[in-house]
């Protein structure tokens, strides 16, 4: 019986680092596959069956948690271990959310690295089971949550467009799911086999950000050992999003334009130009008509970005959806957390439906994780942290007297406390007397 090696691919831009994976993981009779960056990750796996991805998270350019996303999109069935220098809670956790399933910090040892690959290669047949989780959602559009008037106008919209390749751009408040919209555009749309690549404009240094984006010749600059592709051909034939567009130097906005426009691409240091066919979707939660009219964005970019425009609505404006999407993450994480059947209790109902969630859905993923964690087998208000139980909504309210003012205000935090009389004083700044003569 001949034993198949295992195909792992390894990724990291701190090459000491891959030698010493290599050199552990060959030991192990393993197959290693190596990449300093997250392109050359992507090309390996277009070119290699992969049967693991191990990688760093934090890199120049598009980082580890970005190849994740892109390998959970494409190659489902390839298991993912992340390592990483930072190790954080946070950065755990979104790393269990993008499904990969191991999790090693920095430093390990040879063992803990040999068990975590065993662990990840393992964990391939729980797959099935996970998927099939995700396919019981009801009123599931891409991974997309709701039922308001204002969602399914979403939805409208991204039906409508998600078969061509005008530009679009997506405005909206953070935590408002403007990425997940993009994704939706893409994996809707007749390109979905092809890439979607996601790259946060924010999140590159500005003097890498050009080369990053439409790739370099070999001495375009110093430091340039050899011709490197962007992200704008690694997503030929499929999207690129472009996430953060406000912060993008006027250097880029002026290289963006010409893509726009003229439908090619060249590299720094290039002298000729390639012909792409690539969708490009920009988000962006700063107010660039703002921008445009203060001199830091240019017009003429806004204007070809703006071909489509599509609004993330706030929570605030789609609050009938506030349960099914709480219940869908406590769906989505109490596994992750050991725990399972856990119920939302009418409290926690009404309090998650009076709050406005200015971190909109993000927000909400935050505090259904955070409750989870915190409860026995229900959610009760005492799980939820005190900022959304004692918030008091701001809303248009109509002109009345003072005292009508008081009287409401004094029934909402009374609401918010459970009645508790103490905590409502102290919430007012007044003192327990003066708030029982007013209840009064
Ligand atoms: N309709 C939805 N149903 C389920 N989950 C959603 C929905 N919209 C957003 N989310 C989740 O909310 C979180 C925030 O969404 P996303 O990252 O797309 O927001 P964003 O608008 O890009 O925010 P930011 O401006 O802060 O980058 C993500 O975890 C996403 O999966
Ligand atoms: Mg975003």
């Amino acid at each position: 019986m001949s034993i198949r090696k295992e195909n792992l691919l390894i990724v990291d831009d701190d090459y000491d680092m891959l030698e010493i994976l290599d050199r552990h993981l060959e030991q192990e009779n393993y197959h290693t596959y190596k990449a300093g960056s997250v392109l050359e990750a992507i090309d390996i796996l277009k070119h290699s069956e992969i049967d693991l991805l191990i990688t760093d998270l934090q890199m120049p350019g598009m980082n580890g948690m970005e190849l994740v996303k892109y390998v959970d999109d494409h190659y489902t069935e390839i298991p993912k271990l992340v390592i990483t220098g930072f190790p954080s809670i946070d950065n755990a956790l979104t790393a269990i959310k993008s499904g990969a399933l191991e999790y090693l910090p920095k430093p390990f040892t040879k063992n803990e690295l040999l068990t975590s690959v065993k662990n990840s290669l393992l964990n391939r047949a729980s797959k099935a089971q996970k998927s099939s989780i995700a396919g019981e959602l009801r009123n599931n559009y891409a991974g997309m949550i709701g039922t308001s008037a204002k969602f399914e106008e979403l939805v409208d919209i991204i039906e409508r467009v998600k078969n061509n390749r005008a530009t679009i751009l997506i405005k909206g408040e953070s935590g408002t799911g403007k990425e997940l919209v993009a994704r939706a555009i893409h994996y809707k749309g007749s390109f979905a086999k092809n890439p979607f690549i996601a790259v946060n404009c924010g999140a590159i240094p500005e003097n890498l950000l050009e080369s990053e984006l439409f790739g370099s010749t070999k001495g375009a600059y110093t430091g340039a050992s050899e011709t490197r592709e962007g992200y704008f051909q690694a997503a030929n034939g499929g999207t690129i999003f472009l996430d953060e567009i406000g912060t993008a130097s006027l250097a880029v906005q002026v290289r963006l334009l010409r893509v726009l426009q003229e439908k090619e691409v060249r590299k720094l240091g290039d002298k000729k130009s390639e012909k792409l066919q690539v969708r490009v979707i920009a988000a962006t939660n700063s107010n660039l008509r703002e921008m445009v009219e203060k001199g830091s964005f240019r017009e003429d970019l806004y204007y070809r970005l703006n071909v489509v425009d599509i609004l993330t609505p706030p929570l605030r404006e789609r609050k009938e959806d506030i349960i099914a999407l709480a219940k869908t993450f406590l769906e989505k994480y109490q596994r992750d957390y050991g725990k399972s059947n856990l119920k939302l209790s009418e409290k926690a109902i009404e309090i998650l439906n009076r709050y406005n969630w200015p971190g909109n859905i993000r927000e909400l993923e935050n505090v259904i994780q955070r409750a989870i964690i915190m409860c026995e087998d229900e959610i009760l208000p005492q799980d939820l942290p005190a900022s959304v139980k004692y918030k008091i909504p701001t809303v248009d309210e109509e002109l009345v007297a003072l005292k009508e003012v008081e009287k409401k205000h004094i029934l909402k935090v009374l609401a918010a406390v459970d009645q508790n009389k103490s905590k409502a004083a102290e919430i007012l700044q007044i003192d327990r007397k003066t708030l029982r003569e007013k209840i009064k």
